[in-house]
């Protein structure tokens, strides 16, 4: 035997014919289709299947609609886990944010911390292994090199000679 039960669910008044005595968590998900809540227990233990209930006094609570029949809803103002989290508002777009002249991605980075303008910066502390004399001199160029290693050889074979006669 079918019933029409009324009740309002998530703000929106409603219509449901149902058996009687079919469960309230049947009639969310298979008649109204809000599979919000679910199925785990089915006998009010796990909680996944709870919904707020306002029977009409104002007072909304946390039932386990696995466990009410529908026909105890009648006229009474359900709200699921979708009418929860249906946003009131939308976010702001994004180009709707105040506009700063740095990004705030920028701030972020010490060296644009305005809080700490640039004379206030100090200069880095060198490596502790760095030598800065040997860090200045240029690298010697290859002709050089050559040069250099020429005149050790030619040196290298003069005492050779010398130490012959
Ligand atoms: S399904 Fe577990 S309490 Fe309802």
């Amino acid at each position: 035997m079918m019933t029409t039960i009324a009740l309002t669910v998530n703000g929106q008044r409603t219509t449901v014919d149902a058996p009687p005595m079919k469960r309230l968590l049947d009639v969310l998900r298979e008649d109204l289709h809000l599979t919000g809540a679910k199925e785990g227990c089915g006998e009010g233990e796990c909680g996944s299947c709870s919904v707020l209930m306002d029977r009409g006094d104002g007072n909304a609570e946390l039932v386990n609609s696995c466990l009410i029949p529908v026909l105890q809803a009648e006229g009474a103002t359900i709200t699921t886990i979708e009418g929860v989290a249906k946003p009131t508002t939308p976010p702001p777009h994004p180009a709707m944010l105040p506009r700063t002249r740095r990004s705030p991605v920028r701030h972020l980075h010490s060296r644009h911390d305005p809080r700490h303008p640039p004379s206030a910066r100090q200069a880095p502390a060198p490596h502790p292994r760095a030598n800065p004399g040997r860090s200045r001199r240029k690298p010697l160029p290859l002709y050089r090199l050559h040069a250099h290693l020429r005149s050790r050889e030619r040196r290298r074979n003069q005492n050779i000679k010398a130490d012959s006669s």
